[in-house]
């Protein structure tokens, strides 16, 4: 049923207001007696000393998952202290990488049923590692063989490109990172923070999904590009990797997602007045750095398509030739769920405008259950 959408990825982008509203239910807690913001995450609440006290989170995942766990790494490192690590599943399996009794294994999978997020789980466990999943998918294999974990609850995702599940885990894990920090009186004021910004998400969501026609336009002006990059950095590095990754899964066009500190080794040969780079430049730490790679991509004549907090047009477009994306600002940690959602239309759109199969893309699967 696609609820008079007409594609599967069309409503599950436009059903994210809903959708990060049912998977915070019954996880978010104000007020009460002990008047605190904090967080409840049931099916880990037996495990949590043990996390707290392993020597390293390593997040497991593959293709939109494991984008999801990079978006989450900043703010978990921050919250817990704990050092975060990064597996592509295949990969660990590949290298037989080291895995120990004092590490916590998280595989975020949305089918729960990934052939190399298994393996490396099934491989985790032998190394006696504590193993959290994070699933879309009750009952599923991953959710059945970790010791603990979470749903992310954000209902059945049909189409191949992963939508609504990358803004759910994001949020799950964003969860995690406060059930793991804890409270301490150095932190409250962020913790608060947080849980504030959690609460209003999904009216966010809703106002950044108004972009839909602007993601349109700027489709058709795409439409016949052989090319796309997308540079991003900290808490957005996760947004580069995965808007490039909607776009050439869904469009076929190719597209490549790079961390913007890495520009100039390499990346930056290829900039001309020909080849659209977008530029995700939302106001946080890291956006003053941003203003300087998109200063340099002009003074090479790049072609520029910025996505900026709303308000921050002028101060990030150096030229009339740079077209600007303005999106909501929320607290830092949160800024992916937003930031990736203009992207994910802007897949759609191509895709549609293209011609091409939005929900079933050519060779892929929605859950690849074998290696
Ligand atoms: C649970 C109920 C939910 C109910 C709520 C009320 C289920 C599936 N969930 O949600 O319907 O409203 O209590 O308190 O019945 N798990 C894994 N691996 C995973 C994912 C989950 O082992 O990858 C385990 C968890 O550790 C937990 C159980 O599955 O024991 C359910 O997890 P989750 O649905 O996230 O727990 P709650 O949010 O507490
Ligand atoms: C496939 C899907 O490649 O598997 C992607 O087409 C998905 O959308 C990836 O991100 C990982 O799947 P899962 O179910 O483990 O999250």
């Amino acid at each position: 049923n696609k609820g008079g959408y007409e594609h599967y990825m069309q409503k599950e982008i436009h059903e994210q207001p809903e959708s990060l509203t049912t998977t915070m239910r019954g996880r978010l807690i104000q007020g009460g007696s002990c008047k605190a913001k904090t967080v409840l995450l049931g099916g880990l609440k037996d495990h949590m000393k043990t996390i707290r006290r392993s020597r390293r989170i390593v997040f497991v995942g593959c293709g939109t998952s494991y984008n999801a766990a990079l978006a989450s790494r900043p703010i978990l490192e921050e919250l817990s202290g704990v050092p975060v690590t990064m597996e592509i599943a295949s990969d660990l399996v590949d290298r037989q990488g080291p895995i120990y009794r004092e590490d916590t294994a998280v595989f975020v999978s949305q089918s729960g049923e990934t052939a190399d997020t298994l393996l490396a789980l099934e491989y985790a466990l032998e190394n006696g590692a504590l193993c959290v999943g994070i699933t879309n998918t009750v009952g599923s294999a991953i959710a059945r063989k970790t010791h603990c974990g979470v749903h992310i609850n954000a209902g059945a995702e049909i189409g191949v490109a992963s939508t609504k599940a990358y803004t759910s885990q994001i949020v799950v894990m964003a969860i995690l990172a406060l059930a793991v920090g804890g409270d301490t009186i150095s932190n409250q004021a962020r913790r608060e923070a947080i849980v504030d910004g959690l609460y209003d998400l999904p009216s966010k969501v809703r106002e950044v999904l108004k972009l839909d026609n602007e993601m349109k336009d700027l489709a058709k002006q795409l439409i016949a590009e052989q090319s796309l990059l997308v540079f991003g950095r900290g808490y957005n590095y996760a947004t580069a990797l995965e808007g490039a990754l909607k776009v050439k899964e869904v469009s076929l066009m190719h597209s490549e997602g790079m961390l913007a500190g890495e520009m100039k080794h390499g990346p930056l040969a290829l900039v001309d007045e020909n080849l659209p780079i977008i530029v995700i430049a939302t106001h946080d730490a890291c956006f003053s750095k941003q203003q300087s790679v998109i200063q340099q991509l002009h003074a090479r004549r790049g072609r520029l398509i910025v996505l900026c907090s709303e308000g921050d047009a002028a101060s990030v477009c150096p030229g009339e030739s740079c077209r600007v994306i303005e999106v909501p600002q929320v607290e830092d940690c949160l800024q992916p769920v937003v930031n990736i959602v203009p992207l994910q239309l802007l897949a759609y759109h191509l895709t549609v405008l293209r011609g091409h199969n939005v929900d079933q893309p050519r060779n892929l699967a929605k859950s690849v259950t074998t290696q």
